[in-house]
């Protein structure tokens, strides 16, 4: 074989690295924000390896494994002075979204990384074969969560944290200066319904969901001050009516639970709540059309495929517009985010006749 070519060959199967280790990409930034590391540097940085060992009381070796795996993934980086935070974690601390970011590590650590595992039955299988971590009978990750003591609490503390990062595209919105009734279907502990009524001031929201959700949001809602412009509203989305008098429908990383079916089914009972010219929104992460990414929705299919319910996808942003349309929908648009996750809104109009 010529030289050139085993060249080419080594440097393609290199392009395996970050993958076949992929695990333990994950650990490396996991232990650091566990063991403290991020933090300290945030705090005390630039730091020797020899301080970074005595301050988190880690043996030297294990302090020089942890810095290498870091420093590598460049989520720390050193120089003459010692070791400091790399971009990302410095970006987080600058952006004030470290405590979000923490939140959304341990997510991963404590509810989707062992069901990962279950990702090739899964997929073979076509069920949510990682949901067996999880103590129940239901098929559905929700309604497993009062299950487990303190479960419930650590899913809202990080879905909270999910959405208060994707949520500004949300926000921002061009449908909300007309909206002034928002139906948040299965709205969780109330993250967007707050974020939604602090920027926009004559704006009411009900958010419906299970009874165990809504504890949260109350919570949520109460904290914020907004108890008179917030209310809650316990119902099963699927049972067929929504209640009246909202002229705007949200569904907030909702329709990446459920299959194309039971999408379209709440799209429908969304449009017969709605009154003519009122408004539905759809809010998750997409999938792009031309199914080459992005990376974040192609990874993050392994925890919608592994654990919500049986058919979770981060879907395409041309689905969601297919199922507007096919509920009655008019005026069919989409809005990016601008931010780091693949976030945005398919909103749609019933239309006026
Ligand atoms: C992924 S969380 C999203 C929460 C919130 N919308 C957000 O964006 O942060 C999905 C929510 O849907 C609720 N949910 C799932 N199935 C439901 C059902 N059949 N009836 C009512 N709520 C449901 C769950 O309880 C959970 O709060």
């Amino acid at each position: 074989m010529a030289p050139t070519q085993h060249t080419s060959a080594a440097a393609d199967l290199g392009l395996l690295v970050p993958v076949l280790f992929g695990h333990a990409a994950f650990q490396q930034l996991n232990a650091g924000c566990r063991l403290g590391l991020f933090d300290l540097l945030n705090a005390e940085g630039p730091l020797s390896a020899e301080r970074i060992s005595e301050r988190l009381d880690l043996p030297p070796r294990s302090c020089d494994v942890l810095l290498l795996g870091t420093t590598a993934l460049g989520l720390t980086a050193i120089d003459a002075d010692g070791y400091r935070n790399g971009p990302p974690v410095a970006a987080a601390f600058g952006a004030g979204l470290w405590p979000v970011l923490r939140d959304i590590v341990e997510f991963q650590d404590r509810i989707a990384y062992l069901p990962a595992a279950d990702y090739a039955e899964s997929l073979r299988t076509g069920r949510n074969v990682g949901i067996r971590h999880f103590p129940g009978t239901t098929e559905d990750l929700y309604s497993r969560l009062s299950g487990v003591p303190g479960l419930e609490d650590l899913f809202y503390r990080c879905m909270h944290s999910w959405s208060r990062l994707s949520n500004p595209v949300l926000v921002a919105h061009p449908a909300f200066p007309q909206a002034r009734r928002v139906l948040d279907v299965g709205g969780g502990d109330a993250v967007n319904a707050v974020a939604l009524a602090r920027a926009h001031p004559g704006l009411r929201v009900t958010v419906m969901d299970r009874e165990g959700a809504l504890a949260a949001a109350r919570r949520t809602i109460g904290a914020a001050g907004l108890a008179d412009r917030i209310a809650t509203h316990a119902a099963d989305i699927f049972a067929g009516v929504y209640p009246h008098g909202h002229d705007c429908v949200l569904f907030a990383h909702q329709l990446v639970i459920w299959s194309a079916e039971q999408n379209l089914a709440l799209l429908r009972t969304a449009y017969e709540a709605l009154p003519p010219g009122g408004a539905v929104l759809v809010f998750n992460a997409f999938a792009d059309d031309d199914r080459t990414g992005p990376l974040y929705a192609a990874l993050d299919n392994v925890y919608f495929s592994t654990l919500p319910f049986r058919d979770s996808t981060l879907y395409r942003w041309e689905e969601c517009e297919g199922w507007l349309r096919e509920a009655g929908f008019t005026d069919v648009r989409r809005t990016a985010g601008t931010g780091w996750t693949p976030h945005g809104v398919v909103s749609g109009r019933r239309p006026e006749h």
